[in-house]
């Protein structure tokens, strides 16, 4: 399959928060020999390479100076299956919540919890994403990339890949090395409701799901997201903005004294984790705006394109809240999309 190269591409339609950015040069990946015959190509290959999945987790600048890459390898399976387990297999192309909803189709539960989240299935394992008290990692099997630096394809197990809260070696050592190519899943055969996270076992209650399947469960989550987030095809945003701090409990222990509604998780190692947006909304900033970006009113922890939004007032915006918070609470805010 021969590489069809664009050039001065319009990537407006391609990132969740709808900048309005061109990237110079881009290549669409459908079959995973065209990283191989990408890295033989001499001009290309030394060009500063993006990989792009479905743009759910980026901040563009307004002009890419970079070979974007879009990762579009499709297909799902089951694999195979042991005593405990049923191996389900996806091209890193495939839709994140399209993929839930077919092994949700399959009989098989694990990844309701994750419903809806927008993006792929190759950028999953990249922050590990996560929501409602589970993250990918407690279904992670194995992944397949192709390695950059040196044209092979490798597999790599949970061990490999470094998974923490919204962390990996994706974000670490491995940063623009490796193309993610397909995920594998363990899915367990013994399904259990995993239903910590409040919101969702009140709303199955005023629903009369007692005995729920991972169906209802993820109807559920569907539910709460809508009702807090904005959809990206109305508002343009790239989910939270913040990652949720961990801090010492002795600072937890201060600012509770300070501020006794503030809300924090303990964590296993006695940390404490901070919910950014309720420190975001303290400082003021719930509803507020920035040129052409938004807080958005509903979800502090959301900016918003108001429209015609740039990737620098996207940068200026997160500046002045990382400013303010860590200013008032001492704490300081980790961005969590990826600025390019
Ligand atoms: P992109 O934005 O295209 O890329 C993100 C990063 O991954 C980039 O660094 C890119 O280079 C890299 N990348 C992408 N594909 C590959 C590949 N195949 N190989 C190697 N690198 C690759 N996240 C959560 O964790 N939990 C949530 O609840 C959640 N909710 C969200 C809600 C909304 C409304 C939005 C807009 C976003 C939300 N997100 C959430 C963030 C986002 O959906 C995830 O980070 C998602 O995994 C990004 O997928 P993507 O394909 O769009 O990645
Ligand atoms: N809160 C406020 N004000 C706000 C927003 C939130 O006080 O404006 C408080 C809430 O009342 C609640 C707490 O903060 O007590 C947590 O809020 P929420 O349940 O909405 O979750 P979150 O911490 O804001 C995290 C993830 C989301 C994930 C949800 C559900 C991070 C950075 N974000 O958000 O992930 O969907 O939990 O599990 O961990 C994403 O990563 O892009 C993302 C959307």
């Amino acid at each position: 399959m021969p590489l069809s190269l664009e050039k001065n591409v319009s990537l407006q339609a391609l990132n969740s928060f709808g900048i309005a950015a061109t990237a110079h040069y881009l290549l669409r990946i459908a079959h995973a020999e065209q990283l191989s015959q990408l890295k033989e190509d001499a001009s290309l290959a030394t060009m500063p390479r993006l990989l792009l999945g479905g743009g759910s987790n980026v901040i563009l600048s307004d002009s890419v100076n970079a070979l974007v890459v879009q990762i579009a390898l499709l297909g799902k399976r089951i694999v195979s299956e042991d005593e405990l387990h049923v191996y389900v297999c996806a091209g890193a192309g495939e839709k994140w919540h399209e993929f839930v909803l077919w092994t949700l189709q399959q009989g098989l539960g694990g990844l309701e919890n994750l419903s809806l989240i927008p993006g792929t299935v190759g950028a999953a394992p990249i922050q590990n994403i996560g929501a409602y008290g589970v993250e990918m990692q407690d279904y992670f099997d194995h992944l397949t990339a192709f390695d950059f630096l040196t044209g092979d394809t490798v597999t790599l197990d949970k061990a490999a890949c470094q998974f923490a809260y919204r962390d990996s070696i994706f974000k670490q050592a491995y940063k623009d090395r490796m193309a993610i190519l397909s995920v594998t899943f363990a899915l367990p055969k013994a399904w259990q409701a995993r239903l910590n996270y409040g919101d969702v076992a009140q709303l199955l209650a005023t629903r009369d799901i007692t005995q729920p399947n991972p169906k209802d469960v993820s109807d559920a989550i569907v539910a709460i997201r809508q009702s807090k987030l904005p959809d990206p095809a109305l508002i343009g945003n790239a989910g939270s903005f913040f990652k949720n701090p961990i801090v010492s409990a002795e600072l937890r222990d201060r600012l509770v004294a300070s501020y006794p509604s503030m809300v924090s998780y303990v964590q296993a190692d006695g940390h404490y984790k901070l919910a950014a947006g309720w420190l975001i909304e303290q400082c003021g900033w719930k509803g507020k705006s920035l040129g052409n970006v938004g807080v958005y009113h509903k979800q502090a922890l959301v900016l918003v394109n108001l429209g015609g939004a740039t990737g620098s007032e996207v940068r200026q915006l997160a500046q002045q809240i990382q400013a303010d918070v860590l200013a008032k609470f001492g704490v300081k805010l980790e961005v969590e999309p990826v600025f390019i």
